[in-house]
């Protein structure tokens, strides 16, 4: 390995190209600095590589497949002949056509902006220097500022090494066949969307969940819909059961797992562990410089992504809440501002989120639960996607949205939606919650006939008192 002792002087780096690391590097170009990114991988991070963006690919994929499979077309009177599956191709898509194109996309727009793209593993020194290590050759870099968003990776849990057929999210992305029989630990987001995926491409799936349910971010108005929709399709969800151990040979892997004190053991071809994600912050060096960290090894940041060494700054999976792209890039606006020299702050009331189930579930702002624990003066009016002109043309009449309002200003301060399009429609409830306006405001907005998104607006006559449709 070539070792170079001599620092090379930079003004920002960033650690990281995933939608927190490559919206910072842009952002923090377009304010005038010159940037280097650091990726020790693909550029896109987990997101665009072996996340969010396949995972919808093989969502949608598994949709196509499931709706002509089961003649679904055949209720508007269109006979669908029956379909096979070329799982070859669906890889060959979601790798060329989907992630390459997005990463690919990505990458020109960091050259657009002349940003330096340094291959490698990147260790701090100190609070001014970073080693960056690939196979190869190891080089110094010092720099002025700092943006660090190294982002998270599947945790591991014993028994369950991730090798062959038991895999992380990464690995149940890219299976070299659709599983026959398909164990998933953990019924989280990724458990169900994925759990989900492979059922409608037509593998038997078992959830193994410790909890009493299944996606646990969302109430039981919601979930229910996408445990019905799992029963219809022969999921099968067993909870409050504790995964032991996994054992695999050629062609198979044997689960065991506790429920009801009973020790239980299934066989399938596949076991997918998602129980969750930890920070990528352990192999940063990061005791080598004054960072601090909080228990569970995330950085620990103010308002306005600073860390406790002023120069630097983190955002996404390793600093505090939801391990979301959408708030990594937020937080990334943010700390490529204040790097180039304004002040700006974190000031986001909420992050939407949302689970690609059938039907898709998308929350933001207060929930019930969260307003009963506030004791906040609320009110709650809920708009069935049966009454819906544009659901029932889709035949996707399945499902609810929900707004939360304060009583007295019926400013909106929380929505869930559950059903068709519930990933899309949510946005509108982001920029009400955000712009503190009331369900008038909406409901007084002419939203386009016939749509999905009159739901919306429905929603918000039922909380002013003067429903038209329901
Ligand atoms: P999660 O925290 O959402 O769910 C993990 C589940 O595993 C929990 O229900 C937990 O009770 C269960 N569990 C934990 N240990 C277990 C054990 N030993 N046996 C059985 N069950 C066990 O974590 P997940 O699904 O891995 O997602 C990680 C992160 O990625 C989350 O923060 C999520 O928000 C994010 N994500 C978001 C997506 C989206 O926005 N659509 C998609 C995928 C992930």
């Amino acid at each position: 390995m070539v070792v170079g002792s001599q620092a090379k002087s930079v003004e920002t780096i960033v650690i990281g190209s995933g939608p927190g690391g490559y919206v910072a590097a842009i952002r923090a170009a377009e304010l005038g600095q010159k940037v280097t990114i650091i990726e020790r991988d693909a550029i896109g991070g987990v997101c665009l590589n072996i996340g969010c963006i396949p995972s919808k690919a093989l969502i949608n994929a598994g949709h196509a497949y499931y709706s002509q499979n089961h003649q679904m077309d055949s209720i508007m009177g269109v006979q669908s002949k029956g379909a096979t599956l070329d799982w070859e191709a669906t890889q060959k898509w979601k790798n060329e056509k989907v992630v390459n194109t997005l990463t690919g996309g990505v990458a020109m727009l960091l050259k657009k902006h002349k940003i330096d793209i340094v291959r490698g593993e990147a260790r701090f020194n100190d609070n001014q220097v970073v080693n960056v290590i690939s196979e190869d050759e190891s080089h110094l870099l010092e720099f002025e500022k700092c943006i660090i968003a190294t982002g998270s990776r599947p945790i591991e849990i014993p028994g369950f090494a991730f090798k062959g057929r038991v895999v992380n999210s990464t690995g149940a992305l890219s299976l070299p066949e659709v599983p026959k029989h398909l164990v998933v630990i953990g019924g989280g987001v990724i458990g169900s969307e994925l759990a989900g995926a492979y059922a409608n491409l037509g593998s038997k799936v078992t959830i193994l969940e410790g909890l009493p349910h299944i996606l646990n971010g969302f109430d039981k108005e919601m979930y229910s819909f996408v445990v019905d929709d799992f029963k219809e399709k022969g999921v099968e969800i067993i909870t409050n059961a504790k995964a032991k151990a996994a054992v695999q040979d050629d062609s198979s892997v044997k689960v065991t797992y506790e429920v009801d004190g009973k020790e239980v053991e299934i066989e399938a071809d596949y076991c997918l562990v998602s129980v969750g994600r930890k920070p990528n912050t352990d192999e940063l060096g990061l005791n080598t410089t004054d960072v601090k960290l909080t228990d569970r090894g995330q950085i620990i940041v103010n308002d306005r992504q600073q860390t406790s060494v002023p120069h630097i700054y983190a955002i996404g999976d390793i600093v505090e809440g939801p391990m979301l792209a959408h708030k990594a890039s937020y937080e990334a606006k943010v700390a490529a501002a204040n790097v180039a020299g304004e002040d700006m702050r974190n000031c986001a009331i909420s992050i939407p989120a949302v689970a690609y189930c059938d039907p898709e579930l998308a929350t933001m702002g207060e929930t019930i639960d969260t307003a009963k624990e506030k004791n906040l003066d609320f009110m709650v009016s809920k708009f069935p996607f049966a009454a819906n002109g544009r659901a029932i043309t889709m035949n996707a009449t399945k499902g609810f949205i929900r707004i939360l309002s304060d009583k007295a200003t019926r400013v909106v301060i929380g929505a869930q939606i559950a059903g068709p399009g519930a990933s899309d429609l949510i946005s509108e409830f982001a920029l009400a919650i955000e712009n503190g306006l009331t369900t008038e405001d909406i409901s007084m907005t002419v939203h386009p006939h016939p749509t999905l998104g009159e739901a919306i607006m429905d929603t918000s006559e039922l909380a002013d008192g003067v429903p038209i449709h329901i």
